[in-house]
């Protein structure tokens, strides 16, 4: 890397966990009179780009929006398009992950994808449990609103089992029935694409991230444009309710 210049981040205090909305793969493609497909195929290398800054600067976790539960509801050649393009991310992706201490991780109604994605990612998780350097955190068949539905459920079954107290729920027990159990919160959450939503991300892990829009489409996010959000988050101040100058 490059000597520090003056708007370049702290690496001392960097996020521990960053969340991306990857948005924006189809208005790339439709751009450029092309098939949707085309933007999510180029769209994956902005993934490994991304993937490959998070773990030289040394984030802790990185949660890639990847497909939601709605996103079942396009098109089915997109929708095989995009499990096409997953697998051959996982084989292709393989090898770097594991020589670079990378940890593979997924949230979200994984049972949902197709045996051959579920087959790869799986294989792929096991192989880099040990792993102690980014966690690259994949949400897949992902929806907030299903992840607090699974969570009710859960708890429900603890206190009809007798195991759990209704007045002994606190929040952290919310957090543990949650797929991102054992996670820290997000502190950044990037959206690229423009649109000001969160589109059913992280819905109770948000509370108090930092967000940030960019109208960049997905297939055009930067290395530099990164770093610069990075030190952009640095100067912002996280108050989480409090009053912290009087
Ligand atoms: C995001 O890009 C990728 C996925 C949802 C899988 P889109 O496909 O939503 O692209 P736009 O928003 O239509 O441009
Ligand atoms: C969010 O983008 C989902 C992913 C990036 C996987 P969408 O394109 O699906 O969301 P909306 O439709 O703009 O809300
Ligand atoms: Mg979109």
């Amino acid at each position: 890397m490059s000597h520090p210049g003056p708007g370049d981040p702290d690496l001392s205090k960097l996020p521990s966990h960053i969340a991306i909305i990857m948005d924006g793969n189809g208005r790339w493609a439709k751009q450029r009179l092309m098939n949707r497909i085309n933007g999510h195929e180029k769209g994956a290398d902005a993934v490994r780009m991304i993937v490959r800054t998070c773990r030289e600067i040394g984030i802790e976790y990185l949660t890639l929006y990847a497909f939601s539960t709605e996103n079942w509801q396009r098109p089915k050649a997109e929708v095989t398009a995009l499990m096409d393009l997953l697998k051959r991310f996982l084989k292709s992706e393989s090898k770097e992950m594991q020589d670079n201490n990378v940890r593979l991780d997924t949230i979200g109604q994984t049972h949902r994808m197709p045996k051959g994605v579920r087959d790869l990612l799986y294989q792929n998780m096991e192989m880099t449990a040990s792993n102690t350097g980014l966690t690259l955190n994949l949400a897949l068949s992902y929806g907030g609103r299903a992840e607090i539905v699974d969570m009710v459920k859960q708890i429900a079954n603890h206190v009809k089992n007798g195991q759990l107290e209704p007045s002994a729920i606190t929040p952290e027990i919310v957090a543990d029935n949650l797929y991102t159990r054992g996670m820290c919160d997000p502190d950044l959450l990037i959206r690229t694409g423009g649109d000001m939503r969160v589109s059913n991300f992280l819905l109770w892990q948000i509370a108090y991230t930092e967000i940030f829009v960019t109208d960049t489409l997905w297939p055009e996010f930067s290395r530099e444009e990164f770093i610069a959000i990075l030190a952009d988050f640095q100067k912002r101040e996280r108050r989480f309710g409090r009053v912290l100058h009087t």
